[in-house]
């Protein structure tokens, strides 16, 4: 399979989460891990938009998709700001974001990057282990 990439920007705005999960949707149409990338893409773009500047008026974050070999990376670089992601453990008794935790479940391998300028979020699909999921 021959590597490629793409990238989009979005506005940080809600309807953007659609227009995102779209974007993945059409270029991985037929592959079998769609599923699983556009629910990270749904996530990461949410959280770019309600934890990070990107989610300001005139805000805006950008959806990065590479296939390399039998690996998907998918991530979404946002503009920053004092806070950075950070998984939330089950304690049993609060209730509180899941988006992250549900990542780093399906994902080979996730991560972040970057500082307060802004911050990329990615995650890597396995292509060759879906076959057996
Ligand atoms: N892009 C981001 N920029 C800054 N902080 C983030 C970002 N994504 C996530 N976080 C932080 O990590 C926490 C956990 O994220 P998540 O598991 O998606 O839960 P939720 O979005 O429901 O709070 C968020 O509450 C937020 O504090
Ligand atoms: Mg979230």
């Amino acid at each position: 399979m021959s590597p490629w990439r793409m990238s989009r920007h979005f506005l940080g705005a809600k309807p953007s989460v659609t227009e995102a999960r779209r974007f993945v949707t059409t270029f991985l149409k037929g592959w079998p891990l769609v599923g699983d990338a556009e629910l990270i893409v749904s996530e990461l773009a949410t959280n770019a938009i309600r934890h990070s500047a990107s989610g300001r008026f005139g805000g805006r974050f950008v959806v990065t998709i590479q296939v390399a070999a039998d690996r998907l990376w998918l991530g979404v670089l946002d503009e920053g700001g004092p806070r950075a992601p950070k998984i939330f453990r089950r304690n049993g008794e609060v209730e509180t974001g899941r988006g992250l935790l549900i990542v780093s479940e399906i994902a080979a391998d996730w991560g972040v990057f970057g500082d307060e300028q802004g911050r990329t979020v990615w995650a890597v699909l396995d292509l060759e282990e879906s076959s057996c999921r």
